[in-house]
C-alpha cells in the first residue's frame, strides 16, 4: 500500500490515513490494534472489497484500482472473517468447499482434487460429506480456509478467525495457519485480539486510528510494554510475567514463548 486512505461517509476521522507498507511473498504478518482503529478496513482493501480514497494498492504488481484485475486480486487473496456460521452455505462440508472453485470455473475431476487436498491440509480430511452445522468452531473455520484455499490463492488476509472460538479451536486454527505458511509458503496476514498469536508471525504491524505507528518482530513490539498500553493493548502472558521477575531482580532473558520461560524458571 502507497499513501492509502480511507473514509467511511459519515465519519469526521478517515478510517484509514497515509497507510504504507509492503509484504513480501511466503511472509506472514499480525495486524493488532484496539477496536475501531482500521484493521478490517485494510484487510477490506487488501481483496477489493472496498477501494481507496487516495493512494495505490499493489497485489502481485496488480493495481486494486484497475478493474480488470479485480477478479484476478480476488482470486489472489482469499479471506476468513471472524464468524464461521457465515462463511459456510452448503450442507455438506465437500460442497461448502467446492464452491470457490466453482465459481472459478474450474473442471468438475480437477475440483474433487483441490477440495480434498485442501481438506487434508486444513487436516479436515474424512468430513467430506459432513454436515457443516455439525462440527465445531475451531472444525468448521478450518472447513472454510479449505474453502479459500481450494482457491489457490498466494496470500490468505484472516480478520479475527479465533474471535468466536474456544482454546482448543484456536489453537486448532493457529496450527492450521502456521502449517499453511510454513509448509506450504502462502502468505498471512492475520487479524487478532489475541497477542499470543500475534507472537508467532514473522511480523507485527501496530494499528491505531487508522495509521500503522509500530513494525517489528514480536521480540520487538512486545518489547515495549509501555507503548502497547498506551494504545490499549497488552502484551503476551509470558512476556508480563518474565517482565514482572525482571522487576523483582531475576536476570530473565528475552524469552517469547511459554516453553522458554518454564525452562528459565526451571533452571
Ligand atoms: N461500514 C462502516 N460504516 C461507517 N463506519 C465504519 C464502517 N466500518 C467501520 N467503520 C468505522 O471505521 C473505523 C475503523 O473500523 P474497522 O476497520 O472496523 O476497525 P477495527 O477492525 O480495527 O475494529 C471505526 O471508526 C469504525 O467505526
Ligand atoms: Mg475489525
Amino acid at each position: 500500500m502507497k499513501g492509502v486512505e480511507y473514509e467511511y461517509k459519515g465519519l469526521t476521522e478517515p478510517a484509514l490515513k497515509n497507510i504504507n507498507f509492503s509484504v513480501n511473498a511466503g511472509e506472514f504478518i499480525s495486524i493488532i490494534g484496539s477496536n475501531g482503529s482500521g484493521k478490517s478496513t485494510l484487510a477490506k482493501l487488501l481483496n477489493v472489497l472496498l477501494l481507496p480514497a487516495r493512494g495505490e494498492i499493489l497485489v502481485n504488481g496488480l493495481s486494486t484500482s484497475n478493474e480488470e484485475n479485480r477478479s484476478k486480486i480476488r482470486q489472489n487473496v482469499g479471506m476468513v472473517f471472524q464468524n464461521p456460521d457465515n462463511q459456510l452455505v452448503a450442507t455438506m462440508v465437500e460442497d461448502d468447499v467446492a464452491f470457490g472453485p466453482e465459481n472459478l470455473g474450474i473442471p468438475g475431476p480437477e475440483i474433487r482434487a483441490r477440495v480434498d487436498n485442501a481438506l487434508k491440509m486444513v487436516d479436515m480430511d474424512g468430513f467430506q460429506r459432513y454436515s457443516p452445522h455439525k462440527l465445531s468452531g475451531g472444525q468448521k473455520q478450518r472447513v472454510a480456509i479449505a474453502g479459500i484455499i481450494a482457491m489457490e490463492p498466494s496470500c490468505v488476509v484472516l480478520d479475527e478467525p479465533t474471535a468466536m472460538l474456544d482454546p482448543r479451536g484456536r489453537k486448532e486454527v493457529m496450527d492450521t495457519i502456521s502449517y499453511l505458511n510454513r509448509e506450504k509458503k502462502i502468505t498471512i496476514i492475520y487479524i487478532t485480539h489475541f497477542m499470543e498469536e500475534a507472537s508467532l508471525a514473522d511480523k507485527i504491524f501496530v494499528m491505531h486510528r487508522g495509521q500503522i505507528i509500530n513494525t517489528g518482530t514480536p521480540e520487538q513490539i512486545f518489547k515495549d510494554i509501555r507503548s502497547l498500553k498506551e494504545v490499549n493493548l497488552d502484551v503476551p502472558l509470558v512476556v508480563e510475567l518474565a517482565e514482572s521477575l525482571r522487576k523483582e531482580g531475576f536476570s530473565v532473558p528475552g524469552v517469547m514463548s511459554i516453553d522458554g520461560l518454564v525452562n528459565y524458571i526451571c533452571s
